[in-house]
């Protein structure tokens, strides 16, 4: 039980379990199919310069101030807010959480339908002699159709709900201990074959050689996106998962280690990917189906390839559902806490509300391609507002709160679990979250929007 929650909370029973919870939230559809395609959208190399520049500089310290909210409030991202400044608008940045929760898990849904199509097709071995032609072919024919990726996102949000039912303990804590290492295994064993294709080098030059010419404001605002959108950050995610974390974690290191692991994974998908997209004459800017149109090529020229697609795409699906769960964790926590709805009660009300959204972002896709609004599809809006606005707005008002309004002994109190651990580089953290951090999130919205 820790000091300043006063009822009994669910919660990590181990350092490595919420380890594994956090980095399960970080790993997932974020790093290996988002992170590709906004890469080759938007012209590789230089791209990924300013991401990494984002991760070290915003990501850590929010992902620390994300902790340090939800330990200290020992409730979910609204209630502690309320917690920590009772009488203030501060819990709005809650609100703006759940929100943004709803919009992500709706999208979320749809490309992870398609990964469990993606197993039944590997399974099927459905993609057998074809050519990279006919495989992006069949890509376009399967998520324009109404039927299957509906029935595909269906089960995925029941699997989802399904978890979050079973509690964080024993549900979350679970699913996300063992698999990961495996899908590291996997994707370095793809990123050595993707390479040695014929025809691959300038997959590496597209990723690593910055061509800074390609840069404007869109670009960074989709790398500041990018960045939030696959280390869970902005939202509440980890203010959720902070309150579960016990009083004797580091709370820095687990921000440091998760980054890392998150970080990691993208690069080596990244290398997994670009090569291939050269080598058969793809194109890196193919959008959202392009690991979907790029990796059954790759699976064709591996030994054993049958078996390493099934394995991958149920790899997949797994780092998708502990990403998943820990987004309608937000909605759950915030129900059932403020709300006094049940937990069953609440994680039905939830699913089935990001569900309907969800089917319209898997229909903008095919039959409600043409229903635009300001030139994006459903899908392409949600994507946008929640990952390069929303997150970085939240992320913004987090770190301002943690600097300003927070009290700096308590930020530190939190940071060394009650003076135990020494707190490196304290004024150097305090000085990014008060200064560098609001103000850098703030250039790069404003000057997206066009206000600069
Ligand atoms: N980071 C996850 C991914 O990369 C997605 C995710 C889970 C997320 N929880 C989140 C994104 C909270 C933003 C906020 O797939």
């Amino acid at each position: 039980m820790s000091s300043s929650g006063n009822e009994s909370r669910d919660g990590f029973t181990s350092r490595f379990g919420i380890i594994c919870a956090a980095a399960g939230s970080a790993i997932g559809l974020g790093n290996i199919w988002r992170f590709p395609y906004i890469v080759g959208e938007s012209g590789g190399g230089a791209f990924l310069l300013i991401y990494l520049g984002f991760i070290l500089l915003l990501g850590i310290p929010v992902m620390m101030s994300e902790f340090v909210i939800g330990r200290r409030g020992q409730r979910n991202a609204l209630g502690s807010f309320k917690r920590l400044a009772p009488g203030t608008p501060w819990y709005l940045v809650g609100v703006m959480g759940i929100v943004a929760a709803f919009m992500i898990l709706a999208f979320y849904s749809t490309i992870a339908g398609w990964t469990l199509a993606y197993v039944v097709r590997s399974v099927s071995n459905a993609f057998a002699g074809m050519t990279s032609q006919q495989i992006s072919a069949e890509f376009g024919t399967f998520h324009t159709t109404t039927f299957w990726p509906l029935v595909y996102q269906l089960i995925f949000m029941v699997m989802t709900a399904w978890i979050i039912l079973a509690g964080v303990k024993k549900g979350i804590e679970r699913y996300a201990k063992v698999l990961m290492p495996f899908l590291v295994l996997l994707l370095v064993i793809m990123a050595i074959r993707s390479i040695t294709l014929p025809g691959s080098a300038m997959g590496l030059s597209f990723l690593f050689k910055p061509d800074f010419s390609v840069v404007d404001s869109s670009v960074i605002l989709a790398a500041l996106g990018q960045a939030f959108f696959s280390l869970s950050i902005g939202m509440g995610a980890l203010i959720t998962y902070g309150s579960y974390i016990q009083k004797n974690n580091n709370l820095s290191n687990i921000s440091i280690q998760v980054t890392l692991a998150d970080t990691l994974i993208a690069i080596l998908a990244g290398v997994a990917i670009f090569p291939a997209v050269f080598a058969f004459n793809l194109d890196p800017a193919d959008g959202p189906g392009l690991i979907f149109s790029v990796l059954p090529n790759i699976f064709q020229q591996m030994p054993g390839g049958y078996v390493f697609a099934i394995i991958f795409f149920v790899l997949l699906a797994i780092a998708a559902l502990t990403s998943s769960i820990s987004i309608l964790e937000v909605v759950v926590a915030y129900l059932t806490e403020e709300l006094n709805v049940t937990r069953r009660q609440a994680t039905i009300m939830a699913t089935s509300a990001a569900t309907l959204v969800g089917v319209l972002c898997t229909l903008s896709f095919g039959v409600m391609e043409g229903f635009t609004i300001s030139g994006l599809t459903v899908f392409d809006l949600l994507d946008f507002t929640a990952s390069n606005l929303l997150l970085p707005l939240g992320g913004l008002l987090i770190v301002v709160f943690v600097s300003w309004y927070m009290k700096r002994d308590d930020v530190r109190d939190e940071l060394s679990n009650s003076g135990v651990l020494k707190v490196h580089l304290f004024n150097a953290l305090m000085f990014i979250l008060k200064f560098i951090a609001p103000v850098a999130i703030a250039i790069v919205l404003f000057d997206s929007i066009g206000i600069i």
